[in-house]
């Protein structure tokens, strides 16, 4: 059997092909096994309401009774930039489900533009969850391709569709084309999300004027498709191929390539032949699967998004995973893609070089290739048929972009179930670093301090803002990469200590501490730091400690008071009451595990 692979020019017809004769021939699932028979096979008033209102959208009988239907859950929206073109994507994987025997619905998500949602993304991971699940439960779907791509779109649509556990596969929306800016007669690569940090800095330190921002306003981002570097985005669809749920090479085709169409029409094909053969995530994804997504998370120099997001998918599957996991994987496996923000190209030089595939075969030593992909092949069959293009993108293993890994997580008496830190993208002197803290109780107050040219502060204060946590902010937001104080960055400083139990951009760069927990907001000991206390910061020997006298902490922990929540009410008050804390993942306690999503009711 073939499959698409990136560089390798193969027809996707090979599988529709296959998938064709085997669901003719001998399928698995035999028609009246179905799921959606239960609506449409129902010989009661029910089933015949069911067949009027799929025949009043100009359907044939004879396709409602006898194709299955596939769902493709859509996270466009006109405020979604990253997912502009899903509309036109959602109809080439109708192309391929109905070439492939299959009966598309389009079913529209909640979107998650990383960009617009205030006051987070975040805080909307587990509603994209739930409401995946709930359309795919409530809805006759047989199987579900998951068209998706910006940052928690991907572990959102993922983690409902584990919990449903009917076949899937994911379709990654592709990432956006690079931009180059020149400069004093100097050419450079430009990218999202990492370049907006660099510009914003230097405007501020006025080295860039007004109307060099505006140019780069309108260039930086010039096509549909998510961060072009090794943001969230890229770090996410990554991690879903390893896991085995898209086709072969699809994390890495950008979105405006014509192989971006092809792909998807390729998904609508599979995912009928995945749906014959029943092969559900609860049998095509294991402990194996997690381990190969950790390698590649590490190998890519992934955004430490990552951490919370592997761990909340994990849990879906009943799968234990833990920042100890993530912790094992990044002492063994080097920084080896060449991308922003740990290194210098963009996901479109990525995909030139080979892609995911190739990168997988570079660190095959590291991986379980005995693992299963939709296409049906093994992770063995897959990289086997790939190629590194070029070697300075895709570094072999003896010539990593960084010796210090994509991730370290710390403990100490700051972070007793753990912080991450993301190495490869901050500064090496920092690594090991002492100082005072200067302490910031919400992100408003500290934004106005940074921008007080008289604020006390020197390249050696630790930066640390609380109350930025899954419960305390509420949703965690990527308010970890604290700004440089404004008076500091005049004179050249462009990286500090920061501490937080925020998350940071995955596109974004510097010595940042993160996800600290347990977080502040429930009375995790970053609450009882104060200005002037004394923080130790050693990666090499993964430790963040306050130096502070246990006697003094207790002191301050007994007169320590929980701050009010911000909202009484709707979608926030529930996620306050509900969500985990991050090295479990934030997802809500009541989502984790492996039970099956009950089958409703249906009169
Ligand atoms: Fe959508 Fe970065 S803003 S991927």
């Amino acid at each position: 059997m073939t499959v698409a692979l990136i560089g390798v020019n193969v027809s996707a017809n090979n599988l529709s092909l296959l998938h064709f004769f085997t669901a003719i021939l001998n399928p698995l699932k035999k028609l009246e096994e179905l799921r959606s028979r239960r609506w449409f096979a129902d010989t009661g008033m029910r089933g015949f309401a069911h067949r009027q209102r799929m025949q009043q959208q100009g359907w044939r009988r004879e396709d409602i009774m006898a194709r299955p239907m596939v769902a493709i859950i859509n996270t466009w929206s006109d405020l979604s930039p990253c997912h502009a073109h899903l509309r036109e994507r959602a109809e080439s994987v109708k192309k391929g489900i109905l070439m492939a025997g299959g009966y598309p619905v389009e079913l529209p998500a909640m979107s998650l533009g990383e960009v617009m949602v205030k006051p987070t993304t975040m805080l909307y991971r587990n509603f994209l969850a739930m409401e995946v699940e709930e359309l795919l439960r409530s809805l006759p779907c047989d199987g579900v391709v998951l068209l998706a791509g910006c940052d928690k779109t991907t572990p959102g649509t993922v983690m409902g569709a584990f919990s449903m556990d009917i076949p899937m596969i994911f379709c990654p929306a592709g990432t956006m084309l690079n931009d180059r800016y020149v400069k004093n007669g100097v050419s450079r690569t430009v990218g999202a999300g990492t370049h907006t940090r660099m510009f914003w800095d230097d405007y501020q330190a006025g080295e860039l004027d007004a109307a060099e921002l505006q140019h780069l306003e309108s260039r930086m981002t010039r096509a549909p498709g998510t961060c072009n570097t090794m943001g969230t985005a890229s770090t996410m669809t990554g991690i879903v191929e390893a896991l085995g749920l898209t086709l072969a090479g699809a994390s890495s085709v950008p979105a405006m390539d014509s192989a971006h169409t092809r792909m998807a029409t390729a998904c609508g094909e599979r995912i009928v032949g995945m749906i014959w053969e029943d092969l559900k995530p609860s049998s095509l994804v294991t402990r194996g699967s997690f381990q190969n997504a950790l390698a590649v998370q590490m190998a890519l120099g992934g955004s430490t998004n990552a951490a919370v997001h592997i761990i909340a998918m994990a849990g879906r599957l009943g799968i234990r995973l833990g920042l100890d996991d993530l912790d094992a994987m990044a002492r063994q496996v080097p920084v080896l893609a060449n991308l922003f923000p740990s290194g210098d190209r963009l996901m479109e030089d990525f995909y030139y070089a080979g892609g995911l595939p190739a990168l997988m075969k570079v660190i095959a030593p590291f991986l379980s290739l005995d693992e299963r992909m939709v296409s049906g092949q093994t992770l063995a069959q897959t990289v086997a048929q790939a190629t590194v293009l070029d070697a300075e993108v895709i570094r072999p293993l003896d010539k990593p972009v960084s010796q210090a890994g994509a991730l370290a997580v710390l403990r100490g008496n700051l972070a007793p179930d753990g912080a991450v830190i993301k190495p490869s993208a901050a500064t090496e002197k920092l690594l090991c670093h002492t100082g005072p803290a200067l302490v910031f109780d919400s992100q408003a107050e500290m934004l106005a301090a940074m921008a007080d040219e008289a604020l006390e502060c020197t390249e050696n204060t630790i930066l640390v803002l609380r109350n930025a946590g899954p419960v305390g902010a509420p949703g965690m937001p990527e308010w970890g990469n604290l700004p440089i104080p404004k008076k500091l960055l005049k004179l050249g400083v462009r990286d500090m200590l920061r501490l937080s139990d925020a998350r940071m951009s995955g596109t974004h760069y510097g010595t940042c501490v993160l996800h600290i927990s347990p977080e502040s907001a429930v009375g995790g000991p970053l609450a009882l730091v104060r200005t002037g206390d004394v923080i130790e910061l050693d990666v090499s020997q993964r430790r963040l400690h306050l130096q502070v006298p246990e006697t003094e902490l207790a002191s301050r922990r007994a007169a320590w008071r929980a701050p009010k929540p911000l909202l009484q009410r709707g979608f926030t008050r529930l996620y306050q009451q509900h969500v985990t804390q991050a090295h479990e993942g934030c997802d809500f306690d009541f989502l984790q595990g492996n039970q099956a999503s009950p089958e409703p009711v249906i009169y």
